[in-house]
């Protein structure tokens, strides 16, 4: 493959986090096991429970700093460095595209370091020691300060950019997943939406997700260890060009 003539886009899920320590959602021992969607990610879980909510949140904003970027968030930030086009669409609220090197990332399902407005809807990023403790939060854009929830998509809500990440799969010439189950909609349809364009499509995933025979390629195993090397040889394979 000669990344340097190719358009490229890649969308990620938890399974990139993974090797960071963050937990995935619906591997064993995941996420949604120990806090069940409907009681922590549901707008009516907000309205019910906002103290639980804010709580769950709150723990993973703080685990931010205690994780770092693995090798496989590397390989894609080398991989935006030799592409011709790269955009990255990421289902993670975490920020470790980011500080891999990679600072145009579109999150789909919101980020951890904002937070945004329950009156205004406007989001403000919010992670000095302060924005971190346990109490609610208020925010900065109401004359009366109004309280702010985590800026995440939570189930029954639509996810953000959508019609940008539409345009740019259409556009593109390869499409790779990484490290998603393809449970969640519309993130597992994209697959579908590209090949609907003649798209190749490429998945790096621990096990056969979902979707899996929507994929051209496919390669199964950890992402830290599988992309770090097929990105070199697409770059040796470029270099020959
Ligand atoms: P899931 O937890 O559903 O799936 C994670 C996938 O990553 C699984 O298929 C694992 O096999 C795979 N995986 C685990 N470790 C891996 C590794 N080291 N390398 C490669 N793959 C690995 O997570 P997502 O598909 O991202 O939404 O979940 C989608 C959405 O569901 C999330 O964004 C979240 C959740 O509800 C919201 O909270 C809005």
């Amino acid at each position: 493959m000669k990344i340097n003539q190719l358009n490229i886009v890649v969308l990620t899920g938890a399974g990139i986090s993974a090797e960071s320590g963050l937990r995935t959602f619906r591997d064993n021992g995941g996420l949604w096991e120990e806090h069940p969607v409907e009681e922590v990610a549901t707008p009516q879980a907000w309205q019910r429970n906002p103290s639980m909510v804010w709580g769950f949140y709150q723990s993973r904003r703080r685990q931010l700093s205690e994780v770092e970027p693995n090798p496989a968030h590397f390989a894609l930030s080398k991989l935006a460095e030799y592409a011709k086009d790269f955009f990255l669409i990421t289902q993670n609220v975490d920020d470790l595209h980011e500080r891999s090197g990679i600072m145009d990332v579109v999150h789909m399902h919101g980020q951890l370091r904002m937070l945004r407005c329950e009156l205004s809807g406007k989001s403000e990023e919010r992670m000095e020691p302060s924005d971190l403790e346990s109490d609610f939060q208020f925010c900065t854009c109401c004359e009366t300060a109004s309280r702010l929830r985590p800026d995440i998509v939570w189930f029954g809500e639509q996810p953000m950019n959508m019609v940008e990440i539409y345009n740019k799969i259409e556009t593109c010439d390869v499409f790779i997943v990484v490290g998603s189950s393809g449970h969640v909609y519309p993130a597992a349809g994209l697959v579908n939406f590209a090949k609907q364009f003649n798209v190749q499509t490429i998945l790096i995933n621990l096990e056969e997700p979902l979707n899996s025979f929507m994929f051209d390629e496919t390669h199964f195993g950890s992402a830290g260890k599988i992309l770090p090397k097929l990105v070199n040889e697409w770059i040796e394979q470029s270099s020959l060009c």
